[in-house]
Formats: C-alpha cells, sequence, structure tokens
C-alpha cells in the first residue's frame, strides 16, 4: 500500500458532499480511491461500507471515509467488521478524539446532516492527528 492512500465510499445519501470531501482529502496531499456511488440513485449502504472495509482488510488503502445520509448506517455496517473502528463524527473535536482516543480507522459523515464547512473541519482534524496511545491503546486493544 502507498503510504497516504486512502478511501471514500458513499450512498446516495452521501453522494452530494463526496466530491467536497476527496477535493479537501486530496489538497492534504492524500492519495484518494474513490469506491463509488457515483450518483444520487437509490442504493444500499451496507454495500458501500463493504467496499471501503474490503480496501482496508486487503491493505488498498489505510484509511478512510463512508457516508451516508445520517452516517448512522454506513458506521454500523462497517464495524461490523473486526478491523474497523468506524467513528460517527458531527465536529471538529469528535474527529480528533476518534483518532486520539479510539484509533479510528474510518471516519463517517451524515450527508444530510453536514455543512461543507464542518465537514472540511472534521477532514482534517481526522486525517492531521495521531493515536495517543497509552491507556488508549489498551482500551482499543481490548476491542481486538
Ligand atoms: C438513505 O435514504 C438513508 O437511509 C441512508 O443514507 C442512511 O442515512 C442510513 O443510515
Amino acid at each position: 500500500m502507498k503510504s497516504g492512500t486512502v478511501g471514500v465510499a458513499v450512498d446516495h445519501g452521501g453522494f452530494p458532499l463526496k466530491k467536497f470531501v476527496i477535493d479537501e482529502m486530496q489538497q492534504l496531499g492524500l492519495e484518494v480511491s474513490d469506491l463509488g456511488t457515483d450518483s444520487e440513485d437509490s442504493v444500499d449502504y451496507p454495500d458501500f461500507a463493504d467496499k471501503l472495509v474490503a480496501a482496508i482488510a486487503g491493505g488498498r488503502v489505510a484509511q478512510g471515509v463512508l457516508i451516508c445520509g445520517t452516517g448512522i448506517g454506513i458506521s454500523i455496517a462497517a464495524n461490523r467488521h473486526p478491523s474497523i473502528r468506524a467513528a460517527l463524527c458531527y465536529d471538529e473535536e469528535t474527529a480528533v478524539l476518534a483518532r486520539q482516543h479510539n484509533d479510528a480507522n474510518v471516519l463517517c459523515l451524515g450527508g444530510r446532516k453536514t455543512d461543507e464547512e464542518t465537514a472540511r473541519k472534521m477532514v482534517r482534524a481526522f486525517f492531521g492527528t495521531k493515536s495517543e496511545g497509552g491507556r488508549h491503546a489498551r482500551r482499543v486493544a481490548k476491542m481486538s
């Protein structure tokens, strides 16, 4: 896997925010793999969670972003896989804490609940923050 390669997958509820989020990630120097969907035609969010899960589990990307309408369904779907720690975040602080305390490897957003400025802050916070380790690493290890 090339260092800095990340994935993005969305359902139709997340599609309107997808390009904005990908542009932000690219501005951070990340190489982005766009895993769809590619329109507002109705699709099933578990199918797109699975695409990112497979890319992470297969070592093709290190981390990623999932977006559905609320962020809820796609985060539930992703978290069924043991190697995924998908964090549904709603502001800059939760995106920072998802990395510092939970070592989250997937940022989940609600496309219908998130404005572009907040999405920008969350993407920058998530990909710009490292896990703190220590007691947090112990807790994360208990989930594996
Ligand atoms: C699709 O209408 C919507 O249910 C989906 O995007 C998501 O919000 C589910 O949790």
